[in-house]
């Protein structure tokens, strides 16, 4: 199997070619994304939200991200494995930011960092960069700044926001990212940045001009129950099959039904 790597996710862009991203979190559910032939697993800070249950992204701590980011590389033969960078780790000094990025790196195997902002830790990237590890921007609506947007609704929908976005995104390419997450953005926004930059964009809620798509995967399998804003698209309803099946489970050995004659020793 052919690793795909950063200069892949690139070469995808100049060939017209979509890049399809899930977030993974263990390795079960990476290996299965690995074995369908997912272009990059993203280690999301989303595990806070649906493998901790956490409300925000906030809490999650650099350690608890590295032990999702190990499973996923344990799993994936193929895909690309980036992780985020927890709130607080990358915000302060640029120094701080490369010690946890060197540590994800060399603690999980993980083959680059995702982070969100743009200008305000453009200097930080770069250092990163520098260093030798790619890492993926993450514009639009950045969960780990919720408390300041205090909403979780669309973003850069006036002008003065939109053209923040625009310098941001270019100060993330200049910097040296490889790929940019846009996220709950206008599409006609999502559309002319990507049209603007030569490093691909992936979208989650900001049109099909994207380079590429990102969803939660709890999310696309419909585990996430009650959760259907807009951009989502939902592949299957797991909460659904799964209470299904526990139900008949507990039914089975309530009535003494499970196991069977052919079920044991
Ligand atoms: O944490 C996450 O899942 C993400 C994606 C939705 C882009 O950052
Ligand atoms: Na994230």
């Amino acid at each position: 199997i052919k690793r795909i790597t950063t200069h892949t996710i690139r070469t995808m862009k100049d060939n017209g070619e979509k890049i399809a991203v899930l977030t993974g979190y263990d390795y079960s559910m990476a290996k299965v994304l690995d074995d369908a032939g997912i272009d990059i697993i993203l280690v999301g800070d989303s595990a806070a939200n649906v493998m901790a249950g956490y409300e925000t992204t906030v809490p999650i701590t650099l350690e608890e991200m590295m032990i999702h980011a190990s499973a996923v590389v344990r799993a994936a033969q193929r895909a690309l494995v980036i992780v985020d960078l927890p709130f607080g780790t990358y915000q302060g000094d640029s120094s701080d930011a490369l010690k946890a990025a060197v540590r994800v790196m060399k603690e999980t195997g993980a083959h680059g960092l995702k982070v969100e902002g743009g200008i305000e830790i453009q200097e930080t990237v770069k250092r990163i960069v520098n260093a030798g590890i790619p890492v993926m921007g993450h514009l639009g609506l950045t969960p780990q700044s919720i408390y300041k947007f205090g909403t979780y609704t669309v973003r850069a929908k006036d002008e003065a926001e939109a053209n923040k976005l625009r310098t941001d995104v270019k100060c993330l390419e200049d910097a040296g990212c490889f790929a940019v997450v846009l996220e709950k953005i206008p599409s006609t926004l999502a559309a002319e940045v990507t049209a603007s930059l030569h490093i691909p964009t992936i979208g989650i809620g900001a049109g099909v001009e994207c380079d590429g798509q990102v969803l939660v995967v709890h999310d696309m399998l419909g585990l996430n129950k009650g959760f259907k804003p807009k951009f989502l698209r939902q592949y299957l309803n797991l909460y659904e099959e799964i209470n299904e099946a526990v139900g008949r489970y507990i039914r089975d050995v309530k009535a003494s039904d499970f196991p069977n004659e052919n079920e044991h020793y």
